[in-house]
């Protein structure tokens, strides 16, 4: 499956599973190494993160606990800019080391949002793991301290990314394909 249309737009194979998969196992030893003796809270953003927190969780072999929260920011292939309400987080992340599983960031302003609510809260320590960045897309200062791939500015589909809340069960990831 090299390429698939989705909503009449042709995407192309970018990053494949087995690679996806070999990375994520290398976060997971990152993490590993950082904390595996302070039982952290993971805290994935909904949807986008689902299956990279799954796959990664699954690597992960020691005490932790996972939190989900939701938010979003964006409509068909544009940033719409607009952050909505960010749902799900509660106090128990207090003095705790926070690690923020996100799928994809992009301007950055969900994350920074999002960085925000969680300070709000009082962990002892927060962190950012993200399966994908966009380094010339990032309109905010962030330190994401995990990365699993820097992109270009290409819009991407699959492994939890959607398009108009279609691919999201994609078990590779896609980039949209420019035609001129
Ligand atoms: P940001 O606030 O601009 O950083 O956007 C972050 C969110 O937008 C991500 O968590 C994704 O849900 C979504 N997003 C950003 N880039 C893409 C993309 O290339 N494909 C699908 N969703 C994306
Ligand atoms: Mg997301």
């Amino acid at each position: 499956m090299d390429s698939l249309l989705v909503n009449n737009q042709v995407f192309q194979l970018f990053i494949s599973e087995s690679q996806i998969l070999a990375r994520v196992a290398q976060l997971a030893q990152m993490l590993q190494a950082d904390y595996a003796h302070s039982k952290p809270v993971f805290v994935a953003v909904l949807n986008g993160s689902f299956m990279f927190a799954s796959d990664l969780l699954k690597e992960i072999n020691f005490d932790c606990e996972i939190q989900f929260v939701k938010v979003s920011s964006y409509q068909g292939t544009q940033s719409t800019g607009k952050i909505q309400e960010i749902i799900g987080l509660n106090q128990s992340i207090a003095n705790r080391n926070v690690i923020v599983l996100e799928d994809i960031i992009d301007t950055g302003l969900t994350m920074q949002q999002l960085l925000i609510s969680i300070k709000n809260l009082h962990p002892s320590s927060v962190e950012v793991c993200s399966l994908l960045l966009k380094p010339d897309a990032i309109k905010v200062p962030l330190n994401i301290k995990y990365v699993g791939f820097e992109v270009g500015n290409e819009f991407l589909l699959g492994y939890g990314l959607d398009y108009d809340g279609l691919g999201r069960n994609l078990r590779h990831l896609f980039k949209l394909r420019i035609t001129n």
